[in-house]
């Protein structure tokens, strides 16, 4: 790696300022990029910043299908990524292929997809929805018509109970949601009984079931803050836990509790990017995300619907 500047902060904070660039970032990144972060969201809120803002870069703290995203919604501006290799289990495990010949043995039936899938499955969907939107989305769905639902079956299992709606679902997950353990939960709770569980409804039904909160990152952290709770049980990925704490320093935040002895709670994708990683994209505008302006307008009517919505 080139030589990095002494204050890597206060040179990050130049760079933007001479690139006229604007940091977006994702509550699973890592704090100090947090903490310099023009705009920290949920996938929703980022989706709507990017829409928004009038910066010429936009720089992306998060993972791809995020700031392939930001450059649908914002084909004239440059967008750059701090690791074109930050991916995402749920978007690898719904190639584009694969959900078009799903969705034409259902040509009547309307989908819904998860915003974690890449832009050529938005493309061949009729509404994105993220977490904290996507009861609404299938609300809004007349009733007469089948859903299809992808990637994620935590999240579609979740929204069926939710909404008494049935559809049919593509069978992915997140490999970092997935990882977390009923059984070490049941013991958590038994040795913090004042604790409220809250998760993500990335997770599967046996934690949900137990949590008395379910919602996307920033649903969660409004919850701690206006929650008179003093202890929680975090189901979901670590990263969140700095605002949490930043937000409530007199609460205690328990991380949630993987089945091996890992850091499986940490998206290994999320936290391919450092600060180092940031700085290099900002002083040499790479890597970027590029586009085929036809997949790109495809992909965008998707989601100006579910922003419509939102
Ligand atoms: P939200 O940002 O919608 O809470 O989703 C979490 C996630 O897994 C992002 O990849
Ligand atoms: Fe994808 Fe899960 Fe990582 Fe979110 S936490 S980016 S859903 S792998």
């Amino acid at each position: 790696m080139s030589q990095m500047p002494a204050d890597l902060e206060q040179a990050i904070l130049d760079l933007k300022k001479e690139r006229n660039a604007v940091l977006l970032a994702h509550y699973y990144q890592e704090g100090e990029i947090q903490d310099i972060a023009d705009f920290l969201g949920d996938s929703l809120q980022l989706a709507q910043a990017a829409k928004k803002t009038s910066a010429d870069v936009i720089l992306f703290a998060g993972v791809h299908f995020m700031a392939e995203t930001a450059k649908i919604l914002n084909p004239d501006r440059v967008v750059v990524v701090p690791d074109m290799d930050a991916g995402c289990s749920l978007a690898d495990g719904c190639p584009g292929d694969r959900f078009r010949a799903w969705r034409a043995k259902y040509p009547d039936a309307v989908s819904i997809s998860y915003i974690n899938c890449s832009a050529e499955v938005k493309a061949a969907s009729d509404y994105i929805c993220t977490s904290s939107n996507a009861e609404k989305i299938v609300r809004a769905i007349p009733e007469d018509k089948e859903i299809l639902f992808a990637p994620d079956k935590n999240l579609g299992r979740w929204l069926m109970e939710k909404t008494g709606r049935k559809m049919r679902l593509w069978q992915g997950s997140c490999v970092v949601h997935e990882t977390f353990s009923e059984r070490k939960l049941v013991g958590l709770k038994e040795r913090y009984p004042e604790a409220k569980i809250i998760a993500h409804p990335e997770c599967e039904q046996p934690v949900l079931d137990m949590a008395s909160f379910v919602g996307s990152t920033t649903a969660l952290l409004k919850f701690t803050i206006s929650d008179p709770g003093k202890q929680f049980i975090v189901m979901t990925e670590d990263g969140i836990l700095h605002q949490m704490k930043k937000a409530s320093p007199e609460k205690e935040f328990i991380s949630g509790p993987p089945q091996a002895n890992c850091a499986c709670n940490e998206c290994p994708y999320m936290k391919k990017n450092t600060m180092e990683k940031v700085y290099l994209a900002l002083r040499d505008l790479e890597p970027r995300i590029e586009m085929d302006a036809t997949l790109r307008d495809q992909a965008r009517l998707p989601i100006e619907r579910m922003l419509a919505l939102s």
